[in-house]
C-alpha cells in the first residue's frame, strides 16, 4: 500500500468523515455575520477550536480541512491548531486554491485559481502538519451551462494541483461541485455531474495522478433547490450512486460528500441511504462543512462562553453523520 493510500484510507475508514472547516475569511464572515457574531480572527479561532477539541474529533472525525489562517494559529493550550487535530488521531489538511475567479471565455462562470506558486506553498503547508488538501470547482447549471469551457478548464487545473499536490507528498481532495442552486431536475444534475466528473479523471490521469492517494467529493444527485421536483433519499441515493459508479475509477478508495447547503438531516439521511445501496468498493462518506457546523453555530452565537453545550451539538451532529456513512442512522437517533 503507498504512503499516500494510507493517509487517504486514515482519513475516510471505520465510518468516519472529514469535518470541512476550511471556510475563506469572507465565507466565514458571512456565517459569522449570519449569526451576528463580529468575525475577527479571535472569533474565528474561538469557534474552530470549540470543534477541534470536541470528543467527536477522536471518534468520528478522520480529517480536518483548514484555512489559511487557521493553520497558522495556536490553540488556547499552546498547541499549534494542527497539533491539537493530530492529537484526537484525525489528519490535517488544508484548502490550498485561492477561490474562483471570472472564467475569461464564459464570463458567467467561474474558474478555481491557485497553481501559481502552488509548488512551494505546498511545502509549507506540509511543514506545518498537513497532510491532505482540498480544492474546489465550481460549475452551475441553467440550460447553457456548464459550458465546455468550465468543464474543461475547471478539470484541467484540478489535475494540475493533485499531481502537485501528490508530489508533496499529500493526499488531494478532488472537488468538482455542481450547484444544487436552480430550477434544474436532478436528470440534469445527473447528466452534467457525470460530464464534469468524467473529464476530472481523464485529465487526472492525464497527469499521472495515482488514484489510489485521493478522495473525491462530489455533489450529491439533486434537483435544483428552486425547482419543485422532490426526490427521496433512496431515488437520491440510486441516482447518485449511478453516476458514480459510471465516472469514477475503481482505484478511487474513496468518496467523501460535500452538503451543499442541504439541511442537516437532509445531508445525513442521503448518505445513509448511499451507504446502505453502496454495491461498489468505493468507501462512501462526508466532508461536511455547513451540515456538521451550522446548528452548533446557532448555538453558540447565543453565549460564545458556552463550549461544552455546543460541543454537543456538534458531537451529535459528527456521530449522526458518522452512522450515515456506515447505513446505521435512523430518524430515531435525532431525539
Ligand atoms: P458544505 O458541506 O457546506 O457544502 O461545505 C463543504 C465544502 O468544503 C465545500 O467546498
Amino acid at each position: 500500500m503507498s504512503e499516500l493510500n494510507k493517509i487517504a484510507l486514515k482519513i475516510i475508514s471505520n465510518g468516519k468523515g472529514i469535518l470541512a472547516a476550511d471556510e475563506s475569511t469572507a465565507t466565514m464572515t458571512n456565517r459569522l455575520d449570519s449569526v451576528n457574531i463580529i468575525s475577527n480572527e479571535k472569533n474565528r479561532l474561538l469557534f474552530r477550536e470549540i470543534l477541534f477539541s470536541s470528543s467527536s474529533m477522536k471518534s468520528c472525525i478522520g480529517g480536518v480541512i483548514l484555512y489559511d489562517e487557521t493553520i497558522r494559529q495556536k490553540s488556547s493550550s499552546g498547541k499549534t491548531i494542527p497539533e491539537l487535530i493530530n492529537s484526537t488521531g484525525a489528519v490535517t489538511g488544508i484548502k490550498v486554491d485561492t477561490g474562483a475567479k471570472v472564467l475569461a471565455g464564459s464570463n458567467k462562470e467561474k474558474i478555481t485559481e491557485g497553481l501559481d506558486g502552488l509548488r512551494e506553498r505546498l511545502i509549507d503547508y506540509y511543514n506545518l502538519g498537513a497532510r491532505f488538501t482540498k480544492w474546489r470547482g465550481v460549475y452551475k447549471i441553467t440550460d447553457r451551462y456548464p459550458s465546455k469551457l468550465s468543464i474543461s478548464a475547471n478539470a484541467h487545473a484540478l489535475a494540475r494541483y493533485a499531481a502537485l499536490v501528490q508530489e508533496a507528498g499529500m493526499v488531494p481532495i478532488v472537488e468538482p461541485e455542481v450547484l444544487m442552486e436552480g430550477s434544474h431536475s436532478a436528470e440534469d444534475c445527473f447528466n452534467k455531474t457525470s460530464e464534469v466528473i468524467k473529464k476530472c479523471y481523464d485529465e487526472l490521469e492525464l497527469n499521472k495522478v495515482e488514484l489510489k492517494g485521493t478522495i473525491l467529493k462530489p455533489n450529491m444527485i439533486l434537483s435544483g433547490s428552486s425547482s419543485s421536483e422532490k426526490l427521496s433519499s433512496t431515488e437520491i441515493a440510486e441516482m447518485t450512486l449511478k453516476c458514480l459508479k459510471d465516472n469514477v475509477p475503481s482505484e478511487v478508495p474513496g468518496i467523501a460528500f460535500l452538503s451543499g447547503g442541504q439541511s442537516d438531516i437532509e445531508a445525513t439521511s442521503n448518505l445513509n441511504q448511499i451507504s446502505l445501496k453502496n454495491d461498489t468498493n468505493f468507501i462512501m462518506t462526508y466532508s461536511y462543512g455547513r451540515a456538521l457546523q451550522q446548528s452548533a453555530l446557532k448555538f453558540w452565537s447565543k453565549d460564545i462562553n458556552n463550549k461544552e453545550g455546543t460541543q454537543e451539538i456538534f458531537d451529535h451532529r459528527a456521530k449522526m453523520c458518522t452512522f450515515a456513512s456506515q447505513g446505521k442512522w435512523s430518524e430515531n437517533l435525532e431525539k
